[in-house]
């Protein structure tokens, strides 16, 4: 039986013979927002690293000379030969001369053995007092590469840096005011103030930390003394005085 469009429910009737055409925006409405947030998705995800495959590619340094250095450290924590020294604090250091700086204790002994030595018309003159790890550093590798040396030729002469006597503060170099030609050379034990030294600086506490021989293995340094006048000073030496009664 064939029904006329009146017979049918109001509800029913115009929806879909009477509905007039979408226009094109709202057709493409829906598509285009999944279409956004889909993007938006895979957008975060890369951003995230889910979609990006991540490679670390772990390059190795070739260590530093420093580092190299450090690793030939023994066991009795020696490394060439030298000990370990702490540095001495500002507090610590007093300036002996403009630009040298020595531990209050050595340098107040040293003026005083300074005095004496002019009482007996030698003229003793500090040519070196504290160095921090920096100047040390320079010492070591500068000269090294200037003198086309190892490390092991380098630390005959010269203490890595964290390893010098120097930066205790109570280590000293001495030359002759009256023979600066003898500056830091071995030749300085023919001056009238190693003499004076050899026979005095016990009396003021200094000692020559590396006599010939001497059984950390570096070379004769006449010039190069040591304050051991106080039970501070007595402490940090005392592996290194060891070392030197070693037969
Ligand atoms: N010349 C001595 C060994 C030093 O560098 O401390
Ligand atoms: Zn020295």
């Amino acid at each position: 039986m064939k029904r006329d469009v009146d017979d049918l429910p109001v509800a029913q009737r115009a929806y879909n013979v009477l509905r007039p055409p979408q226009p094109l925006w709202r057709r493409l409405l829906w598509p285009a927002c999944g279409a956004l947030l889909a993007l938006l998705v895979s957008l975060g995800l890369w951003r995230s690293g889910h979609l990006v495959r991540q490679v670390t590619v772990e390059v190795e340094r070739p260590p530093t000379a420093l580092e190299s250095l450090y690793a030939k450290v023994d066991d009795d924590r020696r490394l060439l030969g030298h000990f370990p020294y702490p540095l001495a604090t500002p507090e610590e250091l007093v300036e002996l001369r403009p630009g040298l700086l020595l531990h209050r204790d050595a340098a107040e002994a040293f003026g005083r053995m300074r005095i004496a030595a002019r009482r007996d018309g030698v003229g003793i003159y500090p040519l070196s007092g504290f160095r921090d790890l920096s100047l040390q550093e320079a010492l070591f590798f500068d000269l090294m590469a200037e003198r086309n040396q190892d490390p092991d030729e380098r630390s005959r002469v010269s203490a890595p840096p964290g390893y010098s006597e120097h930066h205790s503060g109570y280590a000293v170099d001495i030359g002759d005011t009256d023979r600066p030609s003898l500056d830091l050379s071995e030749s300085f034990e023919q001056s009238p103030a190693f003499g004076w030294l050899a026979r005095n600086a016990a009396r003021f506490h200094f000692y020559l930390s590396f006599p010939r021989g001497n059984k950390q293995g570096v070379t004769y340094e006449p010039w190069h003394w040591r304050f051991e006048g106080t039970s501070a000073a007595l402490t940090a030496f005392a592996t290194a005085r060891e070392t030197l009664r070693e037969h």
